[in-house]
């Protein structure tokens, strides 16, 4: 293992160059223009999969965007581990406020700055290079290794859960090694092990047929940016309740150990409410603000339009305004279920003076793992060793839908040993990864292997 480790040390240089060529790849998945570079970064992750030591190398085409897949099982009676990831990343603008082009990466501080640096292509990388050192050093691998990573994460997994369906066989496996959350604060080893699930809906309010002169007709017909305002202004009461009917039904109460367990982590309010440029902090009332974050399901506006919305004044009755309403859930939330319920209400909400239009743009599950696995307790070592400190256990605003696909698909338990920072910009400008966490995680992967082997 000393040899594994030294190996991960002295080629390290190497490693970050090989991530910047990755970095270079636009592998932006919901912008058709960027179909070929889907292809390009799939081809460049089987074959770094191929140079690290692993066979059975497949690209599987989808409707959508490449699945890569690899395997090495040449080690009989040892468990399986199936490491999954994804090379898409999300779209760059507003990019004028990138300080470097978002596809030429750039190292400041230790850090390295592109958009997929840390969701999720450093990440992805770091499990990459540790099997590789493996087979530069030993020969050989301490247990069965398969690679899944796809390029549709960012857009909801579409063609993902089918293949996962299809091919059960294939991605058998004892545990789902995940790195694409964050770590709870710099240097501190964590282990994920819940996950919020989402409801995305489009609300339209349609009024008059056509925009309408504000003049010739204000004061005679219900304005429906007004009706959507009033609408998105009922939807949580005073005190941050979400009001929709049954909506808190099947919410799973937070324990009083894991009330504890969340007071125990150093967190402070204000420092957070200042990273974010606020004086105040807001949420559901009765709630610690990572209890609210974790543990309970929100509703947000994502976006709004309708009317004149250029530069200047056009005195105008719009026909119609749109709302982007997402809903982040918790276990054992149906996002379905909770899809319908939000239908219903927001229907409900609607004077007859307007048409209103509700979509279902897209969900997935929440997920919590259990943290007596066997893999859960391996990964917390494997990072304790890594990082040398204590490994802390926490729980996840974002989503990653396809979790909950392996636990129940593959009947495997999902690990999440996430490596990022939730200040690293994911989705923003500048996104970027603590090199640091790079190398701690090429070596808590590596741990990882060792530990599980056993
Ligand atoms: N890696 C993130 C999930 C995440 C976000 C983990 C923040 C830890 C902290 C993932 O790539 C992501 O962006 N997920 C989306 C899912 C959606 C597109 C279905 C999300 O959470 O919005
Ligand atoms: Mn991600
Ligand atoms: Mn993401």
């Amino acid at each position: 293992m000393e040899q594994v480790i030294k190996h991960i040390e002295s080629n390290y240089d190497l490693y970050i160059n090989e991530l910047k060529d990755f970095l270079r790849i636009p592998s932006i998945s919901t912008l058709p223009e960027n179909k070929p570079d889907m292809q390009r970064a799939a081809e460049f992750v089987s074959d770094k999969l191929k140079k690290a030591g692993l066979n059975k190398i497949k690209i599987f085409q989808t409707e959508g965007h490449p699945i890569v897949y690899a395997e090495w099982l040449g080690a009989p009676g040892k468990p399986t581990v199936l490491v999954y990831g994804h090379y898409d990343v999300q779209p760059v603008d507003p990019i004028e406020l990138w300080h470097n082009d978002p596809f030429d990466p750039v190292i400041k501080d230790g850090k390295i700055y592109a958009r997929g640096a840390t969701d999720d292509k450093g990440q992805v990388y770091v499990h990459i290079k540790s099997v590789e050192a493996f087979f530069k050093t030993m020969g050989h691998l301490p247990l069965n290794v398969k690679f899944l990573i796809e390029g549709e994460e960012e857009i909801g997994s579409e063609h993902l859960t089918p293949f996962l369906k299809q091919n059960t066989d294939l991605l058998k496996c004892d545990a789902v090694l995940i790195s694409d959350t964050a770590l709870f604060s710099p240097g501190t080893p964590t282990i994920t092990y819940g996950l919020r699930g989402l409801a995305y809906m489009e609300v339209e309010v349609t009024g008059p047929n056509r925009d309408l002169h504000s003049g010739t007709f204000g004061g005679a017909v219900d304005n429906p940016i007004n009706i959507l305002a009033e609408i998105i202004s009922k939807l949580k009461n005073k005190d941050g309740k979400i009001t929709i009917t049954g909506f808190y039904d099947d919410v799973l109460k937070l324990s009083k150990k894991e009330r504890e367990n969340f007071k125990a982590l150093k967190f402070k309010e204000k420092d957070f409410a200042k990273s974010i440029g606020l004086k105040e902090l807001k949420g559901e009332k009765g709630y610690s603000t990572l209890e609210r974050i974790w543990a309970r399901p929100t509703l947000d506006c994502n976006g709004i339009f309708g009317g004149w919305t250029g530069k200047g004044a056009k005195t105008v009755l719009p026909s119609k305004a749109t709302a982007k309403i997402s809903m982040r859930l918790v276990p054992h939330q149906e996002p379905k279920k909770i899809a319908k319920l939000f239908e219903k209400h927001i229907k409900k909400l609607a004077p007859k003076t307007v048409k209103v239009e509700v979509k279902d743009l897209h969900g997935g599950y929440p997920v919590i793992t259990p943290l007596d696995a066997a893999a859960t307790i391996a990964a917390s070592k494997a990072m304790a060793k890594a990082f040398g400190k204590k490994t802390v256990f926490m729980r996840e605003g974002g989503s990653i839908p396809i979790v909950v696909e392996f636990a129940n698909r593959l009947n495997a338990s999902p690990v999440l040993m996430g490596l990022g920072l939730n200040t690293e910009n994911l989705h923003s400008p500048n996104e970027h990864f603590d090199l640091n966490h790079f190398k701690l995680g090429i070596k808590s992967s590596a741990y990882f292997f060792e530990e599980f082997s056993r």
